[in-house]
């Protein structure tokens, strides 16, 4: 009985787990649309306004992000963007838009 109901408990969070999971990785595609919407699925957009982030180290990249967040550089998109995903969101999306 007793060991039933703590199996039934590891069980129940671990679903919790993955559901957490899976929905921080729906937020992960949302924004990395959003980028894309503007830099280009593989980071080449044909905007003049616009870089590319293809080719950009990761080191580069991450650097601009913290850049706007901290308002250290400014851009009337881009400061507002930055500010809208987490430190976290930031490591990742760099990491993917520097290893296209
Ligand atoms: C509405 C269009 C738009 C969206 C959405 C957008 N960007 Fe940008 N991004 C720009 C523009 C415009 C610039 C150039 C800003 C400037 O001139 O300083 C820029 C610049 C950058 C830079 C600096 C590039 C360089 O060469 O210095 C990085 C990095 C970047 N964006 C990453 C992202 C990421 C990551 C996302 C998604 C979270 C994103 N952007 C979403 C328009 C956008």
């Amino acid at each position: 009985m007793m060991n039933k109901r703590v199996t039934r408990h590891i069980l129940a969070g671990f679903c919790l787990c993955i559901a957490s999971f899976s929905a921080a990785s729906a937020d992960f595609d949302k924004l990395k649309n959003m980028c894309m919407a503007c830099h280009g699925d593989s980071g080449v957009n044909p905007y003049q306004s616009i870089p590319d982030l293809r080719g950009q180290s990761l080191v580069y990249l991450r650097n601009q992000m913290f850049a706007f967040k901290s308002s250290e550089r400014k851009d009337i998109t881009m400061s507002k963007v930055a500010q809208l995903v987490s430190d976290d969101d930031i490591n990742k999306l760099t990491k993917f838009f520097s290893e296209q």
